[in-house]
């Protein structure tokens, strides 16, 4: 295996500088699209290793990349927080949780909509993305985010106490996607939603399909869906009471 990995690597960069020969000195193509080009296969070419490397090593992404993960380009033009939040259907004095909130782009949008009695819980395993949150929070004078270190696994929320659970681009990231959305059911009130969004250039993209079975197996049901392939959001709430009975008896 390692050897056809490393015979593998050698064809595949040799190809690669022979490409680039070609497109330079005999299709004699700008040396500035070739770089772009160069450029663009660089990026997609990381983007494939690190799914290579994730499907078998699970790792958390460290709190560094969370600067970089949420930067202006994806808020302007791809996963643009204040759409997300508009989608899930906020009200005042809801309590929100969400999983995983990196730089708190997506936790200040919807904490803005459920002022002034309304509070979102920003939870996360990581002490570093806490701290820095808090400290931001702090900075901005914002009161109704809680930032707080819990583990999604075994969230320290009691059952049926939340209006709304969401998670960008982070629900693939944790091993056991499953495990993860049965404890957003447990705590989860019966007309609560867990809100899911997606990226496409995230190494951990997972394709709907999967998403829904995810939550199809921890007894959620699709309520809304939005987007496209370069970025959706899955609004889910509790299978209805029919839907239960329907699967035991298919059991
Ligand atoms: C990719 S980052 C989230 C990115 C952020 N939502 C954004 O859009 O910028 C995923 C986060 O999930 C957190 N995480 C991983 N496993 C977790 C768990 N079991 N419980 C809570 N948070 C978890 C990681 O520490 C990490 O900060």
């Amino acid at each position: 295996m390692r050897k056809w990995l490393i015979f593998f690597g050698i064809v595949h960069w040799a190809v690669f500088g022979f490409l680039i020969y070609y497109f330079l000195f005999v299709l004699e193509i700008s040396w500035v699209w070739v770089l772009i080009g160069i450029l663009i296969y660089v990026l997609f070419f990381i983007f494939v290793l690190v799914r290579i490397i994730r499907h078998y090593y699970h790792f958390p992404i460290p709190s560094f990349m969370t600067r970089i993960i949420d930067n202006p380009l994806r808020r302007k033009f791809v996963q643009k927080p204040d759409l997300i939040a508009e989608r899930m259907g906020l009200k005042d004095g809801m309590t929100v949780v969400e999983i995983g909130p990196g730089k708190g782009s997506y936790t200040k949008a919807v904490a803005k909509r459920i002022l002034p009695n309304g509070k979102v819980y920003a939870v996360d395993i990581s002490e570093k993305v806490i701290e820095n949150l808090k400290k931001r929070i702090e900075k901005e004078d914002i009161t109704n985010i809680i930032p707080k270190i819990d583990d999604a696994y075994n969230f320290t929320f009691a059952d049926e106490s939340v209006d709304r659970v969401f998670a960008i681009a982070c629900l693939p990231e944790i091993p056991e996607p499953v495990k993860v959305l049965r404890e957003c059911r447990r705590i989860l009130k019966p007309d609560g939603l867990v809100c899911l969004s997606e990226l496409f250039i995230d190494p951990d993209y997972p394709r709907r399909k999967t998403e829904k079975r995810w939550a199809s197996e921890a007894q959620l049901e699709l309520k809304q869906e939005f987007g496209n392939w370069v970025s959706y959001q899955l609004n889910f709430g509790k299978k209805s009471k029919s839907n239960n009975e329907k699967i035991i008896l298919n059991d």
